[in-house]
């Protein structure tokens, strides 16, 4: 796969591309920002989608048990974890999964714990069904890498907390959650009795260390735990909107589904489950380029910032194509911070106080892209930082 291929996405309703005047009236920025490639999926998906286009026929659809059992084969492969086939329930994204099991498991009120800065929709689910939010704030290492406040998370449990919305690893802060520390917060579920929603998504997009699936965890054994996968993240097809909840107990499961078909969710489409099937079975060689590709990209900025723009902060994300830029040296309102990054460096990157008060000082830069196009975005980033240090 050539990653350095340049593929026009403007005028293809890309929300990256064709979004910016609306979301930033100005659509000339460089788009950095919404977590997709602009990568062309694997050539075994693209044969395909097209097999589906030639048969010709979208009749109601339901995900095959080929696709289970795919799925099946690549969590055993890649996490060493075994899952039953029958274990997962299809969903239209992890979005719309997790709001799914927020009401299957909680009661308007109740608490549940997310740890920011985090994915901003989060705080959306959270808000848009009246549950509590219960913030434990990660906390910031000298070097600039986040931990977990295991105090604060067990404050939080004894207080009441009733879930937990897990993010692993982590997005924006690029943390590869270890073994040890997901035992711990498992350790502390069994005693307050939380359930856990594990978002995955972006488990296969490891760069350093290894991924561990929480369920897998002994001490998550005897846990209710929701674990939310997709092939998006990994081989950039968010717009199929496939993704499954994978679980260790039928119970919830069943919670699930139930509360799915409350709501008229049905799910089936043939041209995701055969995306899927086929990135799962005949992806893995592209996903390994497409990691080490991405690492490039990572290292490239890195050694510009290090060399050309030594205020900004950066840490190398273990997992993720999201750089978590660290603008506080500058001494920026967040407002102007964003203004800046646009009027000076015409490039769009996303705000870091979307993803909590957590985030102020920060922006997240997504390196998804042909090398060409990071150099460009840094060339820009640079401009508008000599400014700012010069003025
Ligand atoms: C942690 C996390 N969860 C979920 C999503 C989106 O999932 P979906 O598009 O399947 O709703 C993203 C996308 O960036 C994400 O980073």
């Amino acid at each position: 796969m050539n990653f350095d291929e340049i593929i026009e996405r403007r005028n293809t309703n890309s929300m990256k591309w064709d979004q910016l005047e609306a979301k930033y009236q100005d659509g000339e920025l460089w788009p950095m920002w919404v977590a997709d490639m602009d990568f062309r999926a694997p050539e075994p998906v693209l044969k395909a989608l097209d097999d589906v286009t030639r048969h010709g026929v979208f009749g109601y659809h339901h995900p095959p048990h080929s696709l289970r059992q795919a799925i099946q084969d690549w969590t055993s492969r890649r996490f060493g974890w075994e899952i039953k086939p029958e274990a997962m329930t299809f969903t239209p994204g992890v979005v719309p999964a997790i709001h799914h099991l927020i009401n299957a498991y909680t009661d308007e009120g109740d608490g549940i714990i997310i740890q920011t800065p985090v994915y901003h929709p989060f705080f959306a689910l959270l808000r848009s069904n009246r549950r509590t939010l219960q913030e434990n704030r990660l906390l910031e290492k000298d070097d600039g890498k986040y931990e977990i406040d295991f105090d604060d998370l067990e404050a939080h449990m004894k207080n009441g907390a009733k879930m937990i919305i897990l993010c692993n690893p982590h997005n924006p802060v690029g943390r590869v959650w270890s073994e040890s520390e997901l035992a711990r917060i498992a350790e502390l579920c069994a005693r307050y009795d939380v359930t856990v929603i594990s978002d995955e998504i972006h488990a296969d997009l490891i760069l350093q260390g290894k991924h561990t699936p929480f369920a897998k965890l002994e001490a998550a054994k005897d846990l209710q735990v929701a674990t939310c996968m997709a092939p998006s993240k990994t081989f950039n097809l968010a717009s199929l909107q496939l993704s499954y909840v994978i679980f260790n107990s039928e119970e919830m499961q069943k919670k699930l589904e139930q509360q799915m078909q409350r709501n008229f969710m049905g799910i089936g489409n043939p041209y995701s489950s055969a995306a899927a099937e086929a990135a799962y079975r005949h992806g893995e060689p592209w996903l390994e380029e497409l990691l080490s590709y991405v690492q490039g990209n990572i290292d490239y900025v890195s050694e510009r910032l290090q060399n050309e723009m030594p205020s900004i902060g950066f840490v190398k994300p273990e997992a993720t194509y999201l750089l978590w830029l660290d603008f506080r040296k500058l001494e920026l309102t967040q407002d102007d911070l964003q203004k800046w990054l646009r009027k000076e460096g015409k490039i769009a990157l996303n705000d870091g106080h979307m993803f909590g008060k957590a985030g102020s000082g920060f922006a997240r830069m997504n390196v998804a892209t042909p090398r060409e196009h990071v150099v460009e975005g840094m060339n820009r980033l640079k401009t508008a930082y000599d400014k700012k240090i010069n003025n």
